[in-house]
């Protein structure tokens, strides 16, 4: 069968819950991937931000290997060797004491939004359970994160939603301190917004935020899911601005494809998850979290931070470059290797043609290109898809 078979069958058989690009991937391997037919193409989305150390790294292809043929799954009934490595891993480098272990990112600030919950009526009263989130944040599709998710177009034909959540605009403290009262017990927020449009929190903000939680006794949660792992150039965010959360999330890149997502929690707040509070059947289970071992491992000692940092700020400048040459273009921003091309026309467009010449870039919010290529990336790659970029440009304006 060829690609265009498949994606008949796709149609068929599929729910149509994605608008599909029409291409059909079965192979990759660093920062390449190929569809059916061997079209090559340079990924600058890995998976959207999944595959933060490229297509099938050996360690971790191995990890999963050894693992598979060792022990694929077994319950939390049982004490779990990779799940307690990886949990240790991710508290030598964190702020945190411990680790839950779920499925996905929205299962992991499920979980957030549930112990601050349960901490809140065990430490503060019983009557705070509100959570303050972000407009143009994003935190999930189950009915409490999508609740989180401040944007209408995610929550239409779901209401009612869930009680008990107050948005205020990005980068305002001010609203914080307003919107926040005796019934709130945290804040959620992305230390960058990813699916918003690439925005990044304005200098003091998530000090600010830090700052208005001390005072007022509430919990900071920072939603790493996309961000963590080394996106920004640190393994976590938050440590740009040196100011720790309470609750920290992760997934997506975690385990470099497999599905896993976790839950960061200093141990006086995690001590309000006891035995049945929480749980999930796969969260935490050996083949994730060995996935997970070798991600972090190969993160800490092959240099992926620093080329982050480095290719990072040569793609910015770069893409800045392109917004002095291209009245299209109305802003450039991010950090390390999450980037975002504001443009004053439709993204969509722009990301298929680019397609055809074989780079794979993202469109959120309809007008913001997104970058996020493997933390792997090189100067002479992000070269070769800026040039191809301004083509593209030169072809529209
Ligand atoms: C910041 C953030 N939080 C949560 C999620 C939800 O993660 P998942 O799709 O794994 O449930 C996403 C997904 O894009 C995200 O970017």
């Amino acid at each position: 069968m060829d690609s265009e078979q498949w994606m008949i069958l796709s149609e068929k058989y599929v729910a149509h819950t994605y608008a599909r690009y029409p291409i059909l991937l079965v192979k990759g391997k660093g920062m390449r991937v190929w569809d059916l037919e061997g079209k090559e193409y340079l990924d600058f989305v890995s998976g959207l931000a999944v595959c933060n150390l490229g297509h099938c790294h050996p360690k971790v292809v191995k990890a999963i290997q050894d693992q598979a043929a060792k022990l694929i799954h077994i319950s939390n009934f049982y004490y779990i060797q990779p799940q307690i490595q990886l949990a240790s891993l991710l508290c030598q480098h964190s702020f945190a004491d411990k680790v839950f272990f779920c499925n996905s990112g929205a299962e992991a600030n499920e979980a957030a939004l549930k112990l601050a919950r349960k901490y809140a009526k065990e430490k503060m009263n019983n009557d705070r359970y509100e959570m303050i989130t972000m407009e143009r944040s994003f935190h999930g599709r189950t009915l409490a994160t999508l609740t989180a998710t401040a944007q209408k177009k995610f929550q239409k034909g779901y209401s009612p939603l869930m009680p008990g959540f107050k948005y205020v605009p990005f980068n305002d403290l001010e609203a914080v301190r307003v919107a926040a009262d005796s019934k709130t017990c945290a804040i959620m927020v992305e230390p960058l917004q990813g699916e918003g449009g690439v925005n990044c929190p304005s200098e003091g903000y998530l000090k600010g935020l830090r700052e208005i939680c001390n005072e007022r006794g509430m919990l900071l949660i920072f939603d790493e899911v996309q961000v963590g792992m080394g996106r920004t150039g640190k393994l976590f965010a938050y440590e740009h601005d040196g100011v720790e959360p309470d609750l920290l999330t992760l997934a997506k890149s975690l385990a470099g494809g497999v599905p896993i997502g976790a839950l960061l929690v200093k141990k006086e707040i995690a001590e309000s998850f006891g035995p049945g509070d929480h749980g999930s059947t796969f969260g935490g289970n050996p083949l994730a979290t060995a996935a997970g071992v070798a991600v972090l491992t190969a993160i800490l000692e092959e240099g992926v931070l620093e080329n982050c940092r480095e290719v990072g700020s040569y793609f910015l400048s770069k893409l800045e470059g392109i917004k002095r040459r291209f009245l299209l273009v109305q802003d450039v921003r991010g950090k390390g290797l999450i980037l975002g091309m504001e443009l004053k026309v439709e993204g969509a467009p722009i990301v298929k043609e680019m397609m055809q010449k074989g780079f794979l870039i993202n469109c959120t919010m309809d007008h913001v290109l997104r970058f996020l290529p493997p933390l792997i990336v090189t100067k002479e790659e992000v070269d070769q898809m800026v040039k191809a970029l301004e083509e593209v440009f030169k072809g529209i304006s």
